[in-house]
């Protein structure tokens, strides 16, 4: 089994760092517990080499879905580099970040104004409070993951201290002030009448409807315009966290997709592929209050982010990257389809079509898919049930991954058959991570 370098040193990592990694994603244990490689000493494009020199191709989460372009592009890393020549940090400001704030408002013409961050999550917390500035209310409702801050996991305090969590199942509270119980109220995607019923209850004190354009399945008809009217009523912000779906479809927001006109659209991940950034971006007067309320920090001025961004952003429309990664992405597809038919593996396929998963439809599916993970890297694949398409994803790989997944579905067919999946495991079973409400 490879990767027994980088599974010594996360064994020791847990004990220098609380959890081993600094994101759920990349704990080991939610792909291969044991057997993960864990670490890596160098990636790029769509390879990935461990610390024992291994090289895999990464046809899993790829930088958790920041490398649209693929791993260290290279007119990426030229303008990262030029910026780091240039001095990344001085008490001046960077000019790119005027720069970067006209191009997102070309693409995005609702939008009129921009600010800053570096990560998504720390994005989405400026959101909710430049819309809770704006309207002098509290409550946010909201639907999907949006990180790890206080306004989100308030979420998951419930009147009873012992069903705390229950929201958001996996993401526990402890360290949230018990006072913000009630701020946060979730809702299903395409569930418009679970909203109604929060703005029932609520609607004069709603500051912000907090979504995902789209994530997992399409809008059913007519349920983002209802979102919208709902937030006119309502006087509520609406939101769209574009962390993770945004650059997928087109050069910019889903949103622009759907015809969804939001009040503030947060960028982060896939913006800059690979290099901290995160962008606000919102109508004047929704942004105008950041005036109202102190929201700054040293490193969202340096000049690496914005510098990054520009050049991913510019490659994305160049090369038409959306109409790459949906052809890539319906090529794996198409291809775990055909593969799952031969193999006599049951399998549902899922997601947008640059983030696809597919699932496998047995009781025993947790430990089947860990056997899947296992046979793959294995065969030189960082292979999960989901898959993040990048512009370095070229045919002949796809190719060779379709080829090795329909042999190992072959095996995990017949050792479902059988009763042996766990016999054939390496290690424990997957972890199944937290469960999003969407
Ligand atoms: C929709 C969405 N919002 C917010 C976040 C948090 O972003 P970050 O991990 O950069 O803080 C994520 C991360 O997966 C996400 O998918």
């Amino acid at each position: 089994m490879p990767g027994h370098t980088g599974q010594e040193l996360y064994r020791k990592a847990k004990t220098r760092i609380p959890g081993g990694t600094q994101l759920l994603s990349k704990r080991p244990e939610m792909f291969l517990p044991e057997n993960w490689p864990a670490y890596y000493s160098r990636a790029k494009g769509a390879q990935v080499w461990d610390l024992d020199g291994n090289m895999y191709y990464d046809m899993s989460y790829n930088g958790i879905a920041a490398c649209i372009l693929g791993a260290a592009d290279p007119d990426v890393e030229e303008a990262v580099i030029a910026a780091i020549k240039a001095g990344s940090m001085s008490t001046l400001n960077a000019p790119e970040e005027v720069e970067l704030a006209d191009l997102l408002c070309e693409l995005h013409p609702w939008a009129e104004m921009v600010r800053y961050a570096r990560c998504g999550g720390e994005a989405m917390a400026v959101a909710v409070r430049f819309a809770r500035a704006r309207t002098g209310r509290d409550r946010v409702a909201f639907c999907g993951y949006h990180g790890w801050h206080d306004w989100y996991l308030a979420a998951n305090l419930a009147d009873d201290k012992a069903l705390d969590g229950h929201l958001l199942s996996g993401l526990e509270p402890a360290g949230v002030p018990r006072a913000l119980r009630g701020s946060a109220l979730p809702f299903r995607y395409n569930h418009p009448e679970e909203l109604e019923a929060i703005v029932a209850q609520h609607g004069d004190e709603l500051a912000a409807v907090v979504m995902e354009p789209i994530r997992n399945m399409e809008p059913a008809p007519g349920f983002l315009a209802g979102i919208r009217d709902i937030c006119d009523r309502a006087g509520a912000l609406l939101v769209v966290d574009e962390v993770s779906v945004g650059w997928r479809l087109l050069t910019g927001g889903a949103h622009l997709v759907y015809g969804l006109r939001p009040d503030i659209a947060v960028f982060a991940k896939a913006i800059s592929n690979g290099y901290p950034m995160a962008a606000i971006i919102g109508t004047a007067d929704t942004m105008q209050a950041a005036q109202n309320t102190f929201v700054s920090s040293t490193y969202w001025t340096e000049r690496i982010g914005p510098a990054a961004a520009l050049a991913t952003i510019r490659k994305h429309r160049r090369e038409n990257v959306a109409l790459h990664l949906r052809r890539i992405g319906l090529m794996v597809r198409d291809g775990w389809r055909v593969a799952a038919d031969r193999a006599g593996l049951p399998i549902t396929i899922g997601g947008l079509v640059p983030m696809s998963s597919f699932a496998i439809q047995h009781k025993e599916a947790q430990a089947a898919s860990t056997l899947f993970t296992q046979l793959m890297l294995e065969k030189g694949f960082l292979a999960t049930k989901a898959f993040n398409a990048t512009f370095a994803h070229q045919d002949q790989v796809i190719e060779e991954y379709l080829q090795a997944a329909e042999e190992v579905f072959g095996v995990v067919a017949q050792a479902l058959d059988r009763g042996t999946v766990c016999d054939l495991l390496g290690g424990p079973v997957a972890h199944a991570g937290f469960a999003r409400l969407n």
